[in-house]
């Protein structure tokens, strides 16, 4: 039987507290864990995050007193689980790392995603997003064997292969390009709302941390890099949060994400390969069983709904840090040249497109270019980690002009 989150009890709120010592979590082995493990960690950083700062926006435009306090006691244990979540990383680790295993989680989560969405043009969203971010995990690889002297194999352990996809020079693109139709919250099966909240959180916590992180570099290549990939992530965060339905109720937006924070636990969990961070993943489930039952009271109390019109009766299948390599092979093949028109996706590189190019591109190359011009320099060639034979992709295309293609809604 598949587990569902609205029949269990979880741990009641007074007793979720924890103090310092169980806070103090020790940090994986950056040199033995696993690398889905550290996928696992960085997912759920994100997905706490993203309950945080909903909490606080909802609370902004709340004037209920009693949900305010409410939504205040469950933010500060959210933070509580960020921060033992979080704190797992080991401060050993440089943050060209950390970027290199947060690329490693766009890549195999968003296919992952894609292979699993039910709705096409759900898919085609996520399958246009994966082989942008698969490039960054290129750019970065690049650059971290350039001021670092190491290289990206160590991180992603041969799991994520590491070679061109969609240059990362076409990826700017006008952002009115970048707003996609939302899923109709009325008709939509709930894993494609999941889906949606969980790649939004990924991708905002990716964009937030190249923010942050960028300037702390003193090489200039590294600054610029991630200057120019840090405004790509903003073009994410825009793409994926415009596939949520903005007619959902703040209710049912905080039913849903408690829901999907039982989801990914309950999925880690499961999948989990180090037994101290699935203990972990297990307590965490059990907090947010409690979470979602304060908010489904207040979805019934303030929507006069229940929960089960929201969530659907049970969990989907457990979400999965697993090899995409063929699967991302073949979308290398087939939607390469792809950009966005409108709310849809096209081969054509139509004027707006050009527009933006031009206007960041025109001057001389981007970042993402001159940072293999300087590894092919330095090196004799750009560093890539190809698993599966060789790479078919030897021109870097642009989008070509011809017609435009599927993706509509
Ligand atoms: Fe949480
Ligand atoms: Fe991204
Ligand atoms: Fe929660």
């Amino acid at each position: 039987m598949s587990f569902n989150p609205l029949e269990h009890r979880g741990i009641p709120l007074d007793r979720q507290l924890r103090n310092w010592r169980e806070l103090n979590v020790d940090p994986i082995d950056p040199d033995h864990a696993d690398p889905y493990t550290r996928c696992r960690i960085i997912t759920m950083n994100g997905i706490e995050v993203e309950a945080l700062m909903f909490s606080h926006q909802f609370a902004r435009n709340c004037a209920d007193m009693d949900v305010k306090r409410q939504l205040a006691e469950v933010r500060y244990l959210e933070q509580q689980q960020q921060k033992v979540v979080n704190w797992l990383l080991p401060g050993t680790v440089s943050a060209l790392e950390t970027t290199i295993a947060y690329e490693q989680v766009a890549v195999d989560l968003t296919a992952w995603v894609a292979r699993m969405e039910p709705d096409p043009y759900l898919t085609q969203a996520y399958q246009f997003g994966v082989l942008e971010d698969f490039d960054h995990l290129y750019r970065y690889a690049n650059l971290y064997e350039m001021i670092q002297h190491r290289k990206a194999e160590k991180i992603v352990n041969g799991l994520t292969e590491v070679i061109p996809g969609r240059p990362t020079k076409y990826h700017h693109r006008h952002p009115a390009d970048n707003v996609r139709a939302p899923y109709d919250r009325t008709t939509t099966a709930p894993i494609s709302k999941l889906h949606a909240l969980t790649i939004m959180s990924a991708e905002q916590q990716t964009m937030n941390f190249y923010m942050n992180v960028g300037p702390q570099y003193m090489e200039p290549i590294a600054r610029q890099l991630y200057q120019e990939i840090g405004l790509i992530e903003e073009e994410h965060v825009t793409h994926y949060e415009s596939l949520v339905d903005p007619g959902e109720t703040w209710w049912e937006r905080l039913v849903l994400h408690e829901y999907n924070e039982c989801y990914l636990y309950h999925s880690f969990m499961q999948t989990e390969s180090d037994r101290r961070i699935k203990a972990i993943w297990e307590l965490h489930l059990n907090m947010e069983l409690e979470h979602l039952r304060v908010a489904c009271d207040l979805l019934r109390t303030h929507d006069g709904r229940e929960p089960e019109e929201v969530t659907g009766p049970a969990l989907p299948e457990p979400v999965t840090f697993e090899p995409n390599k063929a699967y991302l092979r073949e979308l290398l093949d087939t939607q390469i040249d792809l950009t966005t028109l409108g709310e849809g996706y096209v081969r054509d590189a139509h004027e707006r497109f050009e527009r933006m190019q031009e206007a960041l591109n025109g001057d001389g190359p981007p970042p993402s270019e001159t940072v293999i011009d300087e590894h092919r320099e330095r090196f004799g060639q750009d560093y890539r980690l190809s698993t599966e034979g060789e790479h078919p992709v030897e021109e870097l295309r642009a989008p070509q002009p011809t017609g435009t293609t599927g993706g509509q809604r």
